[in-house]
């Protein structure tokens, strides 16, 4: 018996594959390396000890899945493949549509034909919208900003559509919030192509000098220090997560969403301070204007992943920005 990752060789999908191998999980990685490199399975085998079975393949296609399903045992699929970039998805649409909804639907086509009923996905923080209250629970209104929250928005649609119309099926939304950090062993961990979008692997380019400062996008929100205020988890924490989704799966029907993270929240701000003290390196910023999209705090309600996986993250601020900066180093000495 395996579990299918597809998207496992990008970031949380390695992670992931780690978890899952070191709990005695037989694992198949199907990734078209259109955002990760084939290297990553190698990275996962030296730090498992297992080399996942790979397929270099794209989840649209379903004459591969196909290939993929009659080769394996698959008892589960954790679907992570997807375009993810915030502001690409305003500037693409169709692009993203057509990317993340087809190989959604092309994933679960296949998974109901060969009678695999466990699917987990990689939802996101963002369903929550501009509306809600902090902290977000699970059953607060959904709404999204821009079309890469939009698919989010329609997959976990379709798998509860899915849910009501065949019972056997378990469809389970992870709902990140902001996973940041890598592998303490720094073998694996996010690799940005271009400019980073994101806080962290932005902090980690200024930290190395391949950027000069960091840009702290608007101090005038209502936050403590007017900065943004992010519910940063740890990677490996993230990636136990679907660990605890995974055996909830093996006894449970129908549709749930789970949010992943601390259910603490921390500034713009706190984050380069706390980088700075943990990694002894200096991040000049400059306050510049807001991101257009964005909303002053982001943090989850956790009491439902408690309740329901048994799970939390147990790895705080520290270790985030320190294996952060480990991998970041480690990734440029080789390059
Ligand atoms: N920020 C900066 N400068 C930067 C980058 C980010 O000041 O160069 C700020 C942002 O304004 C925000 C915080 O740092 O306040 C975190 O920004 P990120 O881009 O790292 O993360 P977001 O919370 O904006 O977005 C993340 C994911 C999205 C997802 C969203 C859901 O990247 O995919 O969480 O909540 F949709």
């Amino acid at each position: 018996m395996a579990v299918l990752l597809t998207g496992g060789t990008g970031y949380i999908g390695s992670h992931t594959a780690v978890e899952l191998i070191n709990a005695g999980y037989g694992v198949v990685i199907a990734d078209d390396l259109s955002n990760s490199e084939e290297s990553v399975v190698d990275r996962i085998r030296m730090i498992t000890g297992t080399a996942p079975v790979f397929y270099r393949a794209d989840v649209k296609d379903r004459s591969k899945l196909e290939k993929i399903f009659a080769e394996n045992d698959i008892e589960a699929v954790i679907h992570f493949a997807g375009f993810k970039a915030v502001g690409e998805s305003v500037s693409e649409p169709l692009m993203y549509y057509r990317n993340n909804l087809d190989s959604a639907l092309s994933v679960l086509e296949t998974m109901k034909e060969r009678g695999c009923t466990r699917f987990i996905f990689s939802s996101s923080a963002t369903v929550y919208g501009m509306h809600n209250q902090v902290p977000f629970r699970e059953d607060m209104p959904r709404s999204s900003t821009n079309p890469y929250g939009s698919t989010k928005l329609m997959i976990e649609m379709i798998m509860e559509d899915l849910c009501t119309a065949d019972p056997s099926f378990c469809c389970v939304a992870l709902r990140y919030f902001n996973p940041v950090g890598a592998h303490p062993s720094g073998l694996i961990g996010e690799k940005p192509s271009g400019v980073p979008n994101n806080l962290t692997p932005y902090i980690q380019q200024v930290a190395s000098g391949i950027r000069e400062k960091l840009y702290v996008f608007g101090d005038d929100y209502d936050t403590p220090d007017g900065t943004g205020v992010r519910d940063y988890i740890h990677v490996t924490d993230l990636a136990a997560g679907h660990l605890a989704a995974m055996k909830y799966s093996s006894d449970s029907r129908g549709f749930t969403a789970v949010n992943l993270g601390t259910g603490r929240g921390y500034s713009v701000l706190e984050m380069v301070r706390a980088f700075e003290k943990v990694n002894g390196v200096k991040i000049p910023y400059e306050i510049s204007p807001r991101r257009p999209g964005d909303i002053a705090s982001c943090y989850a309600d956790v009491t439902k992943a408690r309740e329901l996986f048994g799970w939390e993250a147990g790895k705080g601020l520290e270790d985030m920005l320190r294996d952060a900066w480990n991998w970041e180093r480690n990734r440029t000495a080789s390059e």
